[in-house]
């Protein structure tokens, strides 16, 4: 895809999916990676993924052997094409699973969004790492096309919706669910106020029909066997980005107070010089929480 094919369906669709972006050497190190230090974290299953995050984990570019999946010029250059070839940031916020079993739910991402989702681009994304088959397989994720903020209304949004008149915003979105058929080497890019679900199920017959996350739960509770199961363990990279202005800080703002989030940004060692060059070099640039925590 070309740069402004990229930007262009990303801000009409609300993600997009970037092909071949890491080649088999690197899928098949960043699964073992991702495998081994999980399994060497979360030793005999003792802790809980939450005990993980608050004391021991730390961003995905303090890892020297994940760090060229978000170091990547072609991902790279597609994230400045999505922020119109503006300065864009990365802050630490970036983590890794390994077979996590995440509660399927219609959700977005934003945090402390004060505008209106309906007449302002919201300037974060995200993008999605997933290791294994999800063309043919189930477990990865499912996005709400053309959703512009979560189905529930927040006071913030009503007020602003009431205040401007804009009450044919109250009507429900029509958006559709697609599940997206990410290969290994590919990676899935989405605004942070798209609408998405993790752990999508794949039917085994009507394969490129995306249900509800609803009706997924309920569905393989009682005919589990009409679904396709996982290709290989789900082994995949998360990582968030944003251009800086309010709603960034506002983000910021949020992560800072969750410890959980914010400790592991302390505990990384991204602000090392080397890496530092290294993702300036490669148009990305990096921000220290901690200097600019004052201001926000
Ligand atoms: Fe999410």
């Amino acid at each position: 895809m070309d740069k402004d094919k990229i930007k262009n369906y990303f801000w009409k669709n609300g993600y997009v999916v970037l092909r071949n972006i890491y080649n088999e050497e690197q899928i098949q190190r960043y699964r073992k990676f991702i495998k081994r230090n999980i399994e060497e974290l979360v030793g005999e299953g003792q802790k809980s993924w939450k005990d993980i995050e608050i004391k021991e984990n730390k961003d995905v570019l303090s890892y020297p052997e994940l760090r060229d999946s978000i170091l990547n010029k072609k991902l790279l250059d597609g994230i400045k094409s999505i922020f119109d070839d503006e300065d864009f940031y990365y802050w630490g916020y970036s983590s890794f699973r390994y077979n996590e079993k995440s509660y399927r739910s219609t959700h977005n991402d934003v945090k402390n969004d004060s505008e209106n989702p309906f007449k302002t681009h919201y300037p974060l994304l995200r993008i999605g790492i997933y290791l294994q088959d999800h063309k043919n397989f189930s477990n990865g994720l499912k996005v709400f096309r053309e959703s512009r903020h979560s189905f529930k209304y927040g006071r913030t949004l009503l007020k602003k919706i009431i205040k401007e008149k804009e009450l044919r915003y109250l009507f429900p979105q029509r958006t559709k669910p697609i599940n997206v058929d990410t290969m290994p080497g590919d990676v899935v890019i989405w605004n942070l106020r798209t609408c998405h679900s993790g752990n999508a199920l794949r039917l085994k017959y009507l394969k490129n029909i995306s249900l509800q996350p609803w009706a997924e739960n309920f569905l393989q509770k009682y005919f589990p066997s009409i679904f396709l199961t996982t290709e290989k363990e789900r082994a995949v990279i998360f990582s968030t980005f944003g251009k800086m202005g309010t709603p960034l800080k506002n983000f910021i703002k949020d992560n800072i107070n969750h410890p959980e989030i914010f400790n592991s940004i302390k505990n990384s060692n991204f602000l090392e010089q080397n890496i530092v060059s290294e993702s300036e070099k490669l148009g990305l640039k990096i921000l220290d929480i901690e200097k600019i925590k004052n201001d926000i």
